[in-house]
């Protein structure tokens, strides 16, 4: 085959044939096709796109190019969930112990934060000792004994998307729906869960910047999952602003486990609990999304869920202690507390923004080989919406590193106070959807 000749066809707005994909796929991933090559490929992908088919194949080849897991041997039902990746996300940590309290097992790959956004695996290595990296045999043990386990995803997971990714990144070729909607469902498909929920962000922190383009990603995902025969649903959630008060590591794992004692902000109970109830309708536990709601709110508010939390962790070596007695384990050598220059409503300029600002606390990494500093991190003391008045505090940075001014100067350039107040909902949209 030839692959000049793919790329005129893909140029020319010409279809590619299963054969054609396949081959490209496989030759990508074994050298046989070099990076500019396929750098002219992917940027033809992004001004023509792929239609139904082609992305279907795609997808499949993406997946066959590593390894899948199989359930056998653990009860279901089973769920997984995504999330395009927030500033203070940590939904996945209160979503799984409220959906396996109701029975539904949650088999889940996660991913580390890199840049503005934070990453799962980061959050939960902050207990020291846990650990993302085990056995297939090991994770089924989990999900018997425990009810959910995440792992992390290692190199043998779909690895032409990771070769692919990789080049996207430095040709300006992420930003395009059949490549995003492709790279998500392969790394969800390769775990046989039957619901799939996608929180796809939608604002400054995020990949979609409006609700439209959101849509058609959205909708890209579930066409995806359905010729999987996969129960996607969709929520297109707001990301100019952060989720929750913490971002950091460990203060957004103490975050979870407050929430989980329904001790949580508006915010991110609203998206963790529909997120879970969309789940428990899509996997037969109940049969409305209101009753649904209703009950995980309840179960929330008690705290019956959260020890799903606590013996996840430990199951996996980690010492969860150390959330427990916050205070003592995650001390800083700076705690910066950023006040209000004048009275008003507080929103921030844009989730992204605090997001940087966390990473350059210590909380995040530039460069995937940087380390991190779990205790780093941001708390906001007043978040979109509250009022606030002049001289109280809006956030608190933590940090061990020694560069006071300039963390205080980019917190306050984060800060807007204004009359009016900011009400956009957490959730801007669902898309159901059932096979
Ligand atoms: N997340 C992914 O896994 N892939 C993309 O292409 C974009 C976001």
């Amino acid at each position: 085959m030839n692959f000049t000749s793919i790329i005129n066809k893909k140029k020319n707005k010409i279809n590619l044939t299963s054969k054609e994909i396949t081959w490209l796929v496989e030759s990508f991933l074994n050298g046989q096709i070099k990076d500019y090559q396929m750098s002219s490929f992917l940027m033809a992908v992004w001004f023509n796109g792929m239609n139904d088919e082609e992305l279907a194949v795609f997808t499949e080849n993406l997946i066959n190019s590593g390894i899948t897991y199989d359930l056998d041997g653990v009860e279901g039902p089973f769920a997984d969930k995504h999330s395009t990746g927030g500033v203070g996300d940590k939904t996945s940590l209160i979503f799984a112990p409220l959906v396996a309290h109701f029975g539904v097992k949650v088999s889940k790959l996660s991913g580390r934060g890199l840049g503005q956004t934070g990453g799962t695996i980061d959050k939960l290595e902050s207990c020291k000792g846990w650990t993302g990296e085990i056995e297939e045999q090991r994770f089924k043990e989990i999900l018997n004994t425990v009810g959910m386990s995440i792992m992390s995803q290692s190199k043998n997971v779909v690895p032409a998307d990771k070769k692919l990714y990789a080049l996207r990144d430095v040709t300006g070729t992420v930003d395009s729906v059949p490549l995003i909607a492709s790279s998500i469902m392969s790394k969800k498909l390769i775990i046989p869960a039957q619901s799939i929920i996608l929180d796809v962000k939608v604002g400054s922190g995020a990949f979609m910047k409006d609700l439209q383009s959101a849509e058609v990603l959205a909708n890209t995902m579930i066409s995806i999952g359905k010729s999987h025969n996969r129960n996607v649903s969709v929520m297109l959630t707001n990301m100019d602003r952060p989720l929750g008060r913490a971002i950091g590591n460990a203060i957004e794992v103490k975050e979870a486990w407050e929430t989980l004692h329904g001790k949580g902000p508006d915010d991110l109970n609203e998206l963790c609990v529909t997120a879970a109830a969309i789940t428990l309708v899509n996997t037969k536990k109940f049969s409305s999304l209101d009753e649904a709601k209703q009950k995980v709110y309840e179960v929330l508010k008690s705290g019956e869920a959260a020890h799903f939390l606590k013996d996840f962790v430990e199951a996996q070596s980690g010492d969860f202690s150390l959330i427990e007695n916050y205070s003592k384990n995650f001390l800083t050598l700076h705690k910066i507390e950023v006040v209000a220059k004048k009275e008003g409503y507080v929103s921030f300029k844009s989730a992204e923004g605090l997001g940087y600002l966390s990473m350059k606390l210590g909380a995040g990494r530039e460069r995937a080989e940087d380390t991190i500093d779990f205790s780093a991190g941001i708390y906001l003391n007043k978040t979109n919406g509250d009022f606030v008045k002049k001289d109280e505090v809006v956030m608190t940075l933590f940090t061990n590193i020694s560069n006071n001014d300039e963390f205080l100067n980019e917190a306050n350039d984060q800060i807007v106070i204004s009359d009016k107040k900011d009400d956009t909902p957490v959730i801007l949209k669902l898309i159901l959807n059932s096979n």
